[in-house]
């Protein structure tokens, strides 16, 4: 994510909005318990947990509504000079057959690549709180013809990955915008096979860009994190100017 340019977008998008929407102070930042309220279940309320979210390190809250208006920020191809694609899922180590979760999916930026290292024998699950996101990338499957994406919406605080199915996961500018990191760590430890593996790209503390600077989390906390339900993680070696790639393994 880059919020920076979410903030210069938003104002655009929020004038272009007649009547006015709900006002969310900040870049359609929206309360917490209001948030949690539209996805939780019916009857189960969710609390927040975990992160501590009015501390350092703690989750974005934020929403991703209207996936066009996303899609001209997340699918800009000035981005690749910065986001490095191809860097990136090498660091995931994929071959054909393989299962990917992209979990935070948005518009899809990086569903192309993904789709093409995992093949024809492969599968990509699209993941996506939003059921905007969904529609965009149902859509864009079948537009860019990416017969092995599939996407689907998921809740809040579980990515919804069968026990053991998943060879990969990737979560790429969204673990910043997760609520209590450690449960939600631990569902995708369930979900993906021994030997699997966790690739996060998130923003450093230096960026430019990126999330305000008390949401932005240190790759030794994430890694912390992961740790905390078992997953050996480690910041490996990228040339990514504004992020970093934390890849964890699962025993
Ligand atoms: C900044 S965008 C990043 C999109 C994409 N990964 C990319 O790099 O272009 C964050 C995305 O994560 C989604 N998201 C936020 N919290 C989520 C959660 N708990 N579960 C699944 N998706 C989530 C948002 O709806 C949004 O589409």
């Amino acid at each position: 994510m880059r919020p920076s340019l979410c903030l210069l977008l938003l104002p655009v998008i929020a004038c272009a909005s007649e009547p006015p929407k709900p006002v969310y102070s900040t870049a359609e930042t929206m309360p917490h318990d209001e948030l949690v309220a539209r996805h939780a279940p019916p009857g189960k309320p969710h609390h927040a947990h975990g992160g501590g979210h009015h501390g350092h390190g703690g989750p974005l809250v934020h929403r991703f509504e209207k996936a066009e208006d996303w899609a001209k920020e997340f699918d800009d191809p000035a981005r690749d000079a910065w986001q490095k694609p191809a860097e990136v899922v090498a660091a995931m180590r994929l071959s054909p057959g393989l299962v990917v979760a992209d979990i935070g999916a948005g518009t899809g930026y990086f569903e192309p690549h993904l789709s093409r290292a995992v093949g024809p024998s492969g599968k990509v699950l699209a993941l996506d709180l939003e059921a905007d996101m969904v529609r965009y990338l149902r859509e864009r499957a079948v537009k860019e013809k990416l017969d092995n994406v599939e996407a689907r919406q998921v809740g809040l605080s579980d990515p919804g990955l069968g026990q053991g199915t998943v060879d990969r996961v990737l979560i790429v500018d969204t673990w910043h915008h997760i609520d209590g990191r450690k449960d939600y760590a631990a569902k995708i430890k369930d979900g993906l096979k021994p030997g699997g593996l966790l690739v996060i790209v998130d923003f450093t503390m230096e960026a430019t860009k990126g999330p305000p600077k008390e949401h932005r989390i240190t790759p030794e906390a994430m890694i912390a994190e992961l740790e905390a339900v078992g997953l050996k993680g480690e910041a490996i070696a990228e040339t990514l100017p504004d992020q970093y790639i934390v890849v964890a393994k699962k025993p």
